[in-house]
């Protein structure tokens, strides 16, 4: 079908990430503050209207939706809701990024409900360091969970580092390896400054992709990829690796002039632009008596008209963003 989604800038929206909790079972330090309060139950949308909005989005032309958190498997019937997302006629894949501690237990249900590919947070290889990073999560259940999601045949399996200077900058070529030894992508990401968090302040940890990259350069040669996706990652390849090696760089190469994405919060919002607050509440409209699938499609259309043409992200500043992570998933 066309694409109806087309922004102020020209710019097409194909991809929608949805954040289906905000709850996790992980207290990542650069995500959320360690005394961490969830939404009540009301305010969040319930499994049948998050459907509703995939629908609609299906409709006007997005080909990949991507289901985030908080934790996506941690939400109650997130199996159901793959099945059901993945079988919406036009949409081409159904992917997610996931902790990754549930994937013992889910990563076949998920995979037989028809989710093609899986984005897996990694930031340590060392229990300790894992511990402090996740605070409450455990690195073994992590390494089971990359396991049985190879077991499960996922298409192609990512993981995602987010590298702190000073606690994990000395890891980056160990996580190469790991990924190059099971044939994973792996992606090196800024860490982006979303809510208050207390646990360090942003700009002393701040290690540019820059430096990561050339970490590795020194090891790998790294041959620019041409595999150019619609996305904020920069693909590298090493001559003897099917691995892929992305750099994810909100501040040091910005990417908004491609952006293809929006976001649906946990609440329902239709979130234009990850550094931005600009959105429209989808919730309000779909609890709506009367509002129909026609409806919400002619107002998704009409929202595009609030994206904005750039993240504002400042590491010097106090954040300007309030909400954390988990209420968009990245
Ligand atoms: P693709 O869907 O394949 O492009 O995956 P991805 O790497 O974008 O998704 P993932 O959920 O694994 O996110 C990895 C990192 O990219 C997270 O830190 C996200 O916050 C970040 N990210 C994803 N999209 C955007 C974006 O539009 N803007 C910014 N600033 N960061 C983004
Ligand atoms: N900056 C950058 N990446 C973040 N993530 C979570 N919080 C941040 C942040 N403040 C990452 C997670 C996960 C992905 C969804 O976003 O590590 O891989
Ligand atoms: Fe949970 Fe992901 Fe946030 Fe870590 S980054 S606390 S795993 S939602």
């Amino acid at each position: 079908s066309e694409n109806a989604l087309v922004d102020r800038f020209g710019r097409t929206v194909d991809y929608v990430r949805i954040s289906v909790t905000d709850r996790c079972d992980f207290r990542c330090v650069y995500c959320m503050s360690e005394q961490m309060t969830f939404l009540p139950r009301p305010q969040v949308l319930s499994l049948e209207e998050i459907e509703q909005v995939a629908q609609a989005f299906v409709s006007l032309g997005v080909k990949k939706i991507r289901l985030t958190g908080g934790e996506p498997l941690v939400r109650k019937g997130i199996v159901d809701l793959c099945q059901r997302i993945a079988s919406l006629p036009g949409l081409d894949e159904l992917v997610m990024t996931t902790n990754g501690s549930q994937l013992p237990k889910l990563a076949r249900p998920i995979r037989e409900a028809g989710l093609k590919r899986l984005n897996i947070s990694l930031d340590s290889l060392r229990p300790e360091l894992f511990k402090e990073l996740t605070r409450t999560g455990r690195l073994q259940q992590v390494l089971d969970g990359i396991e049985a999601a190879r077991d499960a045949g996922f298409e192609r399996i990512k993981l995602n580092a987010v590298i702190l200077k000073g606690r994990n900058d000395n890891e980056v070529l160990d996580l190469v390896e790991f990924a190059r030894e099971r044939e994973l992508d792996i992606s090196f990401i800024e860490e982006m400054p979303l809510g208050q968090i207390n646990e360090h302040a942003r700009d002393e940890t701040y290690c540019s992709s820059e430096e990561v990259r050339e970490l590795i350069a020194q090891r790998y040669p790294l041959i620019e990829s041409a595999s150019k996706t619609a996305g904020p990652s920069r693909y590298y390849q090493m001559a003897d690796s099917a691995s892929r090696i992305g750099f994810i760089s909100p501040h040091s190469h910005n990417f908004c002039h491609e952006c293809n994405r929006v976001r649906l919060t946990v609440e329902g919002r239709l979130l234009l632009c990850l550094g931005n607050e600009h959105s429209f509440d989808l919730r309000e409209l779909l609890r709506t008596p009367g509002t129909d699938q026609q409806v919400l499609q002619l107002a998704i259309i009409k929202a595009m008209d609030l994206k904005p043409e750039k993240h504002e992200f400042d590491l010097e500043a106090e954040p300007q963003i309030l909400r954390f992570m988990n209420m968009t998933g990245g």
